[in-house]
């Protein structure tokens, strides 16, 4: 199908969130308006750039999506083309070349996380030319200080704990909600501070059951008697597993974290005897409209990812850092995630405020965690 004007793929990689489709929305104005372009909406991710299942997207057809959740191409978490799930773990690379090739792009445009990054640096040396729009309500991408879909879901996280906190107060409990972020803790951290969160806990600190509990108790003493906490999926305590909610070879990662919540209330109920309840918040945090920071973050990203398209500058992926817009090379993105450290000023003013992060304050640089242990846990 040869062209002379700019042809450009899109796909949208991994799980979904809230702000893909208006990353989508602002690559396809932009290209079209702005330079020109062609462009095809590949359908569920690399599926289908392996499947050759594909879309033209035209200027109406991303019009009204801005708001909208989700992505309007579909998504797949299962369809690495270097280990293809559906053909049984296939390297099907080969594929996707082909796919490049016969419909003639001059590039692609990959939004997505952490496992769509590295699949985009693995297949820019296999010679594709790709631009990166990172996404994902983790925001664990090395590279960049936010991630479109993180503030939707920090902001649908609060709202939850917000509503959880009454009837803490109302029953006198501890109630604990826990969070998604796989193995870093930008969600629990955000979520526990904007809501006023009496425990944090996050993979990056492991904590001590005993501590937690002496917050309970400290706090029922006091007149305070309720406790919240917040706990990220990835939380564990002092050299203990990681707690597993589902594995299987069907994902592309094949642990699927979740459960936390209910194996910190069973070690509570060993020092506490107060009431103790878990609410599991989940893809709930991935659904609905983006905030506006979200929609401007896409707009930006995206529009971006556009020009560095038309100028010719690939192998990168756009990021913000330091409140300014850059790229970044995917080989220094690719396989690495992007965990809290201990002296973000978030935990710092955390602790000024006097939240637990789970561990006495002396302790909190002994307790940071830095390798995954063999033998997670099934609740
Ligand atoms: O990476 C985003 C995320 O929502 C994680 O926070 C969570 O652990 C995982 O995806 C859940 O994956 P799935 O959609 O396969 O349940």
């Amino acid at each position: 199908m040869p062209s002379d004007s700019l042809r450009v793929g899109v796909l949208t990689g991994g799980g979904d969130c809230p702000g893909i489709n208006a990353a989508l929305r602002a690559v396809t104005k932009s290209l079209t308006l702005q330079h020109d372009a062609e462009v095809l909406g590949f359908l569920d991710g690399f599926r289908g750039v392996v499947d050759r299942t594909v879309e033209p997207l035209h200027y109406r057809d991303v019009s009204g999506i801005l708001t909208r959740g989700g992505t309007i191409l579909g998504a797949s978490n299962k369809a690495d083309p270097f280990n293809y799930l559906p053909r049984g773990g296939a390297d099907v690379s080969a594929q996707v070349m082909k796919t490049y090739r016969t419909l003639d792009l001059d590039a692609l445009v990959a939004i997505g996380g952490d496992g769509t990054m590295s699949i985009a640096h693995r297949l820019t040396d296999l010679g594709v030319d790709i631009v990166g729009v990172p996404k994902t309500i983790d925001n664990d991408l090395v590279g960049t200080d936010r991630t479109v879909g993180f503030d939707t879901a920090v902001s649908t996280a609060t709202d939850a704990i917000d509503r959880i906190h009454t009837t803490a107060q109302s029953h006198h409990r501890v109630m604990i909600v826990e969070t998604m972020g796989r193995y870093s803790g930008w969600i629990a951290l955000h979520a526990g501070v904007a809501s006023g969160t009496d425990v944090i806990l996050l993979p990056e600190i492991e904590y001590e059951v005993e501590t937690v509990a002496d917050v309970c108790r400290d706090r029922e003493r006091s007149g305070q008697r309720f406790t919240i906490v917040a706990v990220a999926e990835g939380a564990r305590r002092k050299e203990g597993d990681y707690v597993v909610q589902e594995r299987g070879d069907e994902y592309t990662d094949s642990i699927r974290l979740g459960g936390i919540s209910r194996v910190l209330a069973d070690q509570l109920r060993e020092h506490l005897d107060t009431s103790i309840r878990t609410t599991v918040l989940g893809h709930m945090q991935r659904g609905g409209s983006p905030t506006a920071y979200d929609r401007t973050l896409a707009t930006t990203l995206g529009t971006r990812a556009a020009a560095l398209v038309a100028e010719g500058t690939t192998g990168v992926m756009v990021a913000v850092q330091n409140d300014a817009f850059t790229q970044v090379p995917l080989d220094e993105i690719a396989g690495k995630t992007r965990t809290v450290p201990l002296d973000d000023p978030l935990i710092a003013s955390g602790l000024d405020v006097g939240t637990s992060f789970g561990v006495a304050v002396s302790d909190l640089s002994e307790a940071a965690s830095h390798s995954k242990p063999a033998s997670p846990i099934q609740p």
